[in-house]
């Protein structure tokens, strides 16, 4: 163990991953906007490819804004009755910003040696010829072809699609990040991919090109709530040991 970071407590960590379920049935109790702006503090902390934080969190705190976006969440009653909802959003130009304004903190940090300055330098350049370049719908069908013989091009954030998808898999770690530092204040949540991504865009004036992985539902759970036995794959169907 690297002695320099403290242990985290393992039974605590447990415990809270095991306390967060997906929940579908919120009592209505208002979350403090204290406790809302802490876990978003925490899911800003999340890790992302090459620090570019290619996504929005948008905190639906206004109650019409929030009525009309759980009824684009297909009426579910998680987002129906959730206290606040979280959307998720996603777009490769806000990875393109980051990487401004990346460049613009290293290159003022007194504290980052020129060695690694080179080196984030040298990333940075990296990724934003990938966004701006390999972005463009141009290589969408060249990708698609080539990742019919290779998987692992599917991957890549290349053309309109691949690039859209690199974002969105970026976006679910800080959601992840979101939902476990919920749990720590004692806030329920349910995840949610059932919406209509249109609708939710226009209501919020996302940019062109943003998709939206995931709404989030937060509240408290009614005593009601629906809570059954969490069900996995095995462990050892899952984990393979090389
Ligand atoms: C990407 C994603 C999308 C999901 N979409 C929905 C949804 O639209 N509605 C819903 O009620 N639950 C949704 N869920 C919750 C899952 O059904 C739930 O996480 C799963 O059944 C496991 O239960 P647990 O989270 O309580 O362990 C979603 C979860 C994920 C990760």
């Amino acid at each position: 163990m690297n002695t320099s970071q403290h242990p985290v407590n393992w039974t605590e960590f447990q415990s809270m991953n095991r306390q967060r379920r997906a929940i579908r049935d919120f009592d209505g109790a208002q979350i403090s906007d204290d406790d809302i702006a802490a876990i978003l503090a925490e899911a800003v902390l999340a890790p992302s490819s090459g620090n570019l934080q290619p996504y929005q969190l948008h905190w639906i705190s206004d109650a019409k804004t929030k009525e009309k976006i759980a009824t684009a969440c297909n009426g579910q009653k998680a987002a129906k009755t959730a206290s606040t909802l979280i959307v998720v959003a996603a777009n490769p130009t806000f990875g393109l910003t980051t990487a401004s304004e990346q460049r613009a903190y290293i290159d003022g940090s007194e504290s980052l040696e020129q060695r690694s300055k080179d080196y984030y330098h040298k990333q940075l350049s990296m990724f934003e010829r990938l966004l701006k370049v390999g972005a463009l719908s141009v290589w969408t069908p060249l990708v698609s072809i080539a990742a019919f013989f290779r998987p692992s091009l599917s991957l890549l954030p290349v053309g309109h699609l691949g690039s859209r998808h690199w974002a969105a898999r970026n976006a679910v770690f800080a959601a992840q990040t979101l939902m476990l530092a919920a749990t720590a204040k004692g806030i329920d949540s349910c995840p949610m991919e059932g919406f209509s991504a249109s609708t939710i865009a226009r209501q919020l004036d996302l940019p062109r090109g943003t998709v939206i992985p995931l709404v989030i539902a937060l509240g408290y759970r009614t005593a009601e709530a629906r809570v059954e036995a969490q069900w996995r794959r095995s462990q050892d169907d899952l984990v393979i040991q090389h």
